[in-house]
């Protein structure tokens, strides 16, 4: 099985790469621009095994795309690549249409020049996952029950979501109108290590390590369905494998909880396993809120769950428990890091461009 996988050197990229390489045992070429949020020390686990190398390319080089694939000659493509952060994408949203939106077409048009020129054989078996967010249905801010569904309507709010949403609907329409053997996945938050710390979770697990004080935006009232990167990596892997054509598949751990629940979690496991003078949770500060600021987001992950067997392993307890864990014990991946970002506050409209 060959399989290419963009934005490998980001957070969600290279646990799929590590699960493609070391679990799966599958010939990966990872293609990523290496933006801030590319990190060739995530990659650490596969760095020198044989079955997987490295493009530093950009998915808007339609040049660079077509001779990869072409090269390569991947089974699979799995699109990841992608500007993720919303804060950033207030501040400036051009990267984020020129990436998710044009990026994203110059890839599938590179897919669907090479999937054309298949064997018939070939052709069958090739399939290409487009990998978004439960972002794009927007917020469910009317009632504490309802969840995302496939069918829920597309309404974003952030400029980051509507580029994700606009990338979607150019994958689904590549299918209906090429035929290309297309899925789609759309996740809810993701935690875990080597996430970037600019993200709440990572962001509130070093500031407070390092004694710092805890922005939670607003009252900290916001609610997000927490993931763990980990099965969501294996969730990408059978959906591209057993996925309908042209189906979209909500991956989600089922575990909601508010913003400021999970920062004082993190603080509890963190006073636990690396004691301080006083609790950490004295270090929260409430901070203005983000600009349209979503209330809440819930999958319900009942088809993927029921048509193709997946199932999270992991709770937000355990996951989170485990990611301090990984953050306590790997200062060799984010310690450069901290020091190269400024943690500068990002998405407040008076600072906007
Ligand atoms: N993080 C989440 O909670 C979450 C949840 C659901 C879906 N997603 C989606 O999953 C994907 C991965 O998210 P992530 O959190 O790992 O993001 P990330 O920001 O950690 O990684 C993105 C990667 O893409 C690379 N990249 C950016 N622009 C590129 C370009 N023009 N060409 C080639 N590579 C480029 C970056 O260098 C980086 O390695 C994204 O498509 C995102 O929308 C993320």
């Amino acid at each position: 099985m060959r399989v290419i996988v963009t934005g490998g050197a980001g957070f969600i990229g290279s646990a799929l790469v590590r699960h493609l390489v070391l679990v799966q045992g599958y010939d990966v070429l990872t293609i990523d621009a290496l933006t801030y949020a590319g990190n060739m020390a995530s990659l650490k686990e596969v760095e020198g095994k044989p079955n997987h190398s490295f493009l530093h390319a950009d998915i808007r080089d339609a040049e660079a795309m077509a001779k990869a694939v072409n090269t390569f000659k991947p089974d699979r493509i799995m699109h990841l690549a992608a500007e993720s952060h919303v804060d950033r994408s207030i501040t400036g949203a051009a990267d984020f249409i020129l990436t998710n939106v044009v990026g994203t077409f110059t890839l599938l048009e590179a897919a669907r020049h090479y999937w054309n020129g298949l064997e018939a054989e070939a052709k069958a078996a090739f399939r290409f996952l487009h990998v978004s967010t439960d972002e794009v249905y927007g917020s469910l801010d009317h009632d504490p029950e309802a969840l995302f569904l496939e069918t829920t309507p597309y309404d974003p709010s952030s400029p980051y979501s509507a580029s994700k949403a606009a990338s979607d609907h150019l994958a689904k329409a590549w299918h209906r109108t090429y035929g290309m053997p297309i899925v789609v996945s759309n996740c809810s938050n993701n935690y875990g290590p080597y996430h970037f710390p600019e993200k709440l979770i990572p962001l509130t697990i070093l500031n407070a390590l390092e004694g710092k004080e805890l922005p939670v935006y607003g009252a900290g009232e916001n609610i997000r369905d927490w993931l763990f990167v980990e099965d969501h990596a294996r969730a990408l892997d059978l959906i591209i494998a057993t996925g309908r054509l042209g189906e979209t598949y909500n991956v989600g751990g089922r575990n909601e909880r508010k913003n400021i629940d999970v920062v004082r979690r993190i603080c509890q496991v963190l006073d636990r396993l690396r004691p301080a003078d006083e609790p950490r949770e004295n270090l929260i500060r409430f901070v203005t809120d983000r600009p349209g600021h979503d209330a809440r987001y819930a999958i319900d992950a009942t088809k993927l769950e029921n048509e193709l067997g997946w199932k999270a392993l992991e709770n937000f307890d355990t996951g989170i428990e485990k990611t301090v864990q990984w953050y306590l014990d790997n200062e060799w991946w984010w310690g450069p890091l901290r020091d190269g970002y400024s943690g500068e506050r990002l998405g407040l409209l008076e600072k906007s461009a």
